[in-house]
């Protein structure tokens, strides 16, 4: 299994996929209610949108800091943040699982679909609790597992008949990312404290192209569902097959972007 980095895809990401998740970040800024002074971490804040969505809600006192383990997702907010005149924002180069903060420092963390890709999700949701205030609350976003659905059933069609190209069906799986259900998620975030204040699945669909959908899924995972494939005429096929199966549905494909929003509080004792 292969380790996704973001590194390469942070420009595609931030063209390709970003822009798509407007609807997430905004819906998201409205369950956090802000009042407008608090001091927010975001976690993954790739290349900084939701970020900026919250700081343009923030007043005198309020700030928001912005970590992510990719270099090049840390210049892209920094650029944009500067391009629109914010001063109430940083972003620095950070660990979800060894967050540079001491405790009880924030009132609202934020993380937006960063938390499928770590590898250890209990210990992310450890430093989270321990970097918030108590009394402070928790937005997680989530790939919920219906996300991509159209991608992860050609990729089940093509891994099926073609298992030696294949190993396994789930092309998250390959990439070490997990999808969850609502009531996993929010499961996983109640058993390290946290008190439950709302879930939610939020859906969106709209007509792609077979390329335009690779391309937003590539987007994200740099075909690294096809690194273990070492012999390029290998990788060809299998590219061709994924694509082929996409074209099937002939002018009905949709591209399914779904993620999963758990609010949540860490109790005052
Ligand atoms: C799918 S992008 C989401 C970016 C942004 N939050 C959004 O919703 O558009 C996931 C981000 O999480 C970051 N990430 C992954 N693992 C991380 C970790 N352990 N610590 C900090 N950031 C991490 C990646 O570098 C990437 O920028």
């Amino acid at each position: 299994m292969r380790i996704n980095s973001f590194d390469p895809v942070a420009q595609a990401y931030s063209t390709k996929v970003a822009p798509r998740r407007f609807s997430q970040f905004l819906t998201l800024v409205h369950e956090l209610e802000l009042l407008g002074h608090e001091k927010v971490l975001d976690i993954g804040s790739g290349p900084g949108e939701l970020s900026l969505q919250i700081a343009r809600q923030l007043e005198a006192g309020g700030f928001l800091h912005g970590i992510d383990l990719a270099p090049n997702m840390v210049r892209l907010a920094r650029k944009t943040a500067a391009l629109h005149g914010y001063n109430n924002v940083t972003f620095q180069k950070g660990n979800a699982l060894n967050i540079q903060f001491n405790d009880d420092v924030f009132d609202v963390v934020v993380s937006s679909n960063a938390f499928p890709w770590v590898p250890d999700r209990l210990l992310f949701l450890q430093e989270v609790y321990r970097v918030l205030k108590p009394g402070g609350r928790f937005g997680l976003v989530a790939l919920s597992n219906d996300c991509y659905r159209e991608f992860c059933e050609a990729f089940r069609r093509v891994s099926k008949e073609n298992p030696d190209l294949f190993p396994i069906h789930k092309p998250f799986d390959l990439v070490g990312a997990k999808l969850h259900s609502m009531f996993e998620l929010s499961r996983q975030v109640a058993k390290v404290g946290f008190q439950i204040q709302k879930r939610f699945v939020l859906s969106t669909q709209e007509p792609i192209t077979p390329d335009d959908y690779l391309d937003r899924v590539n987007a994200i995972i740099n075909e690294n569902y096809l690194s273990h494939l070492t012999n390029n005429k290998q990788r060809t096929t299998a590219r061709q097959l994924l694509y082929n199966a996409l074209a099937r549905r002939n002018g009905e494909l949709k591209v399914t972007e779904s993620s999963t929003f758990v609010i949540a509080t860490k109790p005052v004792s």
